[in-house]
Order: C-alpha cells, then sequence, then structure tokens
C-alpha cells in the first residue's frame, strides 16, 4: 500500500548516450584531438541511469567513471568506431543523446610509421568524417534524437538547421556568449530547441543541473 510509482522513471527505456572527444590518428604515437572532458554526457548518462533507463553510453578518450553500476560504457578512440557502435545498437534504441564532441575531420592517410621532421612547414591533408548524428538521423524511426549545439554566433538560426540537418527531436544549443557558460567551467547556460522551432532558454547552473533538465525534457515526450 505504500508503494508510489515514481513519475520520473524512464524504467523500460534505452538509452544511447555519445560523450568525450573522439582521437583520429596522424600516425602512431600522434593524434588530432580536442578538449572535450565528457563531463555533459557522463552526467546525461548518470541522470537517465538514476530514473531507471538502461543506459550505453559509448566514449571518446577521457578519463571520467560511471557512478552507477548499470551503465554500460563502451570505449572507442575514433570518429568511426563511434559511428560503427552507435549504428550496432541504434535498432535496439528508444532515446539517443549525442553529447561527443566528434572530430569534424581526420587524416586522409595514417602513416604506418612514425613521421620524422624534415621540410620547416608540414601539412597534413584531412577528410570529413562521418556525422554520427545525422547518419543515426535518416534510420529513424521510434527513437528520440536529441543533439547538441555548439555556436558563436546567429546561434538559434544555426542551431535550427542542425535539426532539419540531422532529423532532430531536440537539439540543446550551448552559447559561448553567455558569462559564465562553456569549456572548463562548472556551470552552463543552454536553450532547448524542439522539432517545432518551440525555444526554451534556460537559467545559468551546474552541469549536473543541466543534464537533469535534459533528462526531464526528454521524459515529457513520453508523459503526453
Ligand atoms: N555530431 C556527430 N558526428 C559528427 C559531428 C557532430 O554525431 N561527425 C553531433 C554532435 O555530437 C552534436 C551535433 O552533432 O550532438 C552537433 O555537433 P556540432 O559540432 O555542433 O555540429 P556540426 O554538424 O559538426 O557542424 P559545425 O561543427 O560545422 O557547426
Ligand atoms: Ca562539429
Amino acid at each position: 500500500e505504500n508503494h508510489i510509482v515514481a513519475e520520473t522513471s524512464l524504467k523500460g527505456k534505452k538509452v544511447l548516450v555519445t560523450a568525450g572527444p573522439t582521437y583520429e590518428s596522424i600516425d602512431p604515437v600522434r593524434f588530432i584531438g580536442n578538449h572535450s572532458t565528457g563531463k555533459m554526457g557522463f552526467d546525461i548518462a548518470e541522470a537517465m541511469a538514476d530514473k531507471g533507463a538502461e543506459v550505453i553510453l559509448v566514449t571518446g578518450p577521457t578519463h571520467m567513471k560511471n557512478r552507477n553500476t548499470t551503465i554500460k560504457n563502451i570505449k572507442v578512440e575514433s570518429a568511426q568506431q563511434m559511428y560503427d557502435v552507435c549504428h550496432q545498437y541504434f535498432d535496439s534504441v528508444d532515446v539517443v543523446v549525442a553529447a561527443a564532441a566528434v572530430a569534424d575531420y581526420k587524416p586522409k592517410v595514417v602513416a604506418a610509421q612514425k613521421i620524422k621532421k624534415n621540410e620547416s612547414t608540414f601539412t597534413i591533408e584531412l577528410e570529413k568524417n562521418p556525422d554520427i548524428l545525422a547518419s543515426l538521423g535518416e534510420r529513424k524511426k521510434q527513437q528520440y534524437l536529441v543533439g547538441f549545439a555548439l555556436e558563436t554566433e546567429n546561434e538559434i538560426e544555426h542551431a535550427k538547421a542542425k535539426i532539419k540537418k540531422k532529423n532532430l527531436d531536440l537539439i540543446v544549443l550551448n552559447s559561448l556568449n553567455d558569462e559564465g557558460a562553456g569549456f572548463g567551467k562548472p556551470t552552463n547556460k543552454v536553450t532547448f530547441i524542439d522539432k517545432d522551432f518551440n525555444i526554451f532558454p534556460q537559467e545559468l547552473k551546474s552541469k549536473e543541473a543541466v543534464a537533469e533538465d535534459i533528462v526531464n525534457k526528454i521524459k515529457e515526450h513520453y508523459e503526453i
């Protein structure tokens, strides 16, 4: 009789989260990477697991650790590897949250041996990586697809274009123009935009609280 069915439950929902940077090899000892710590994606995975969801967390190189032992963490290095894992699990999941900072480009050729220094300048030719989220958008059936956008100008317009291009249900816009938001800061200020282009500006808050807001926003989709 004391049973309380949590309204907050995501029990029975399977969620795929991507997090962290990707590393793109140049030669056996060097790579192209970025400064992503993976914190946002890890916080989202934890918030999802706290609400009972089954979480698959696909991460590029990061030192972050999971608190919830139920989270299945699959570690990758490159964008291509992250792409392969995401497509392997996509059919079976209900929600995808793409929080990874995927390298847009990778070296066209990976040298088999360590590159020796010679000339005074050195050029590496890069080619585009696959857009993981857009490719999932093309395959979308039941899945609720959430992406991120980091913009420095015309933020809303650029974010809306990403919703369309990647067939998203929700985008989380990170604005670098906001005081207290962005890389290396403990806080973040985001704006949610849904697929109908409704705009929901959020308060400046801790990254954990932003993760909680994102999960609650996704949850609304299953409550209507
Ligand atoms: N993303 C992805 N695969 C890529 C690049 C991006 O899955 N190769 C995802 C990111 O995880 C994020 C969203 O797409 O959820 C938007 O990433 P962002 O870098 O803002 O956009 P891009 O499409 O790469 O465009 P640009 O960097 O030119 O703004
Ligand atoms: Ca990009």
